[in-house]
């Protein structure tokens, strides 16, 4: 995930919505599109609801944390969850509730082409309770946290040059943040996967689902 997007103001909302056209178009850290979203209601503060399309995976090896608590339903095809301890395939018709603390990245099936199949799926949201951004795998098996602000188009090879203060401060153990730099980096995320809406974080869910 990538991007600061704008979620539709009130006014253009329904008519985006009437018209079929996604509201947003999310891309990986490497460029291309990998969701559509459609806001299913107006926008607000305390619960959202979309339907997410998603055309491509997340980019490994990171995995993602989310600015809030989701539940999701997937309504049509199949896709792989991977987290710091396994990787399961979720099913059309499969409800799973996931809090914001929850780190996974996504894999969608393929064809016997090696072409990705997109998944639908409907998602509702709590309000944001942290910042989220992406979890790198380190060497010793702890997991490097990077603000979503700092992960660029190399992902998690790339945020290593580049950003040494994300390096210095931001490691995390597979049961959470423990390092003190973690504080100022909350402070200075302002938004989510989905994008920003008015400045206020908004969804996907440090990707997704
Ligand atoms: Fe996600």
């Amino acid at each position: 995930m990538s991007a600061s997007i704008s979620a539709p103001s009130h006014r253009g909302w329904l008519h985006q919505l009437l018209s079929g056209r996604p509201h947003q178009e999310v891309s990986t850290e490497r460029g291309g599109i990998y969701l559509r979203r459609w806001f299913l209601v107006p926008h607000n503060r305390f619960v959202n609801i979309y339907l997410h399309k998603f055309v491509g995976s997340d980019d490994p090896p990171a995995l993602h944390n989310h600015p809030w608590w989701f539940a999701s339903l997937l309504v049509s095809g199949t896709y792989c969850e991977v987290t710091e301890r396994d990787s399961r395939w979720r099913v059309a018709g499969r409800l799973v509730f996931r809090p914001a603390r929850h780190r996974h990245r996504v894999e969608l099936a393929r064809d016997d082409s090696g072409r990705e199949q997109p998944c639908l799926s409907v998602v509702v949201t709590g309000p944001h309770r942290q910042a989220w951004g992406f979890f790198c795998p380190r060497r010793n098996g702890e997991w490097r946290f990077i603000p979503w602000r700092n992960f660029s188009g190399g992902g998690c090879g790339e945020a290593d040059h580049n950003n040494p203060e994300a390096t210095l401060t931001n490691t995390v153990s597979r049961t959470g943040i423990r390092s003190s730099g973690v504080n100022s980096v909350r402070r200075n995320v302002g938004a989510n996967v989905a994008g920003r809406v008015n400045d206020q974080p908004t969804a996907l869910f440090g990707g997704r689902r």
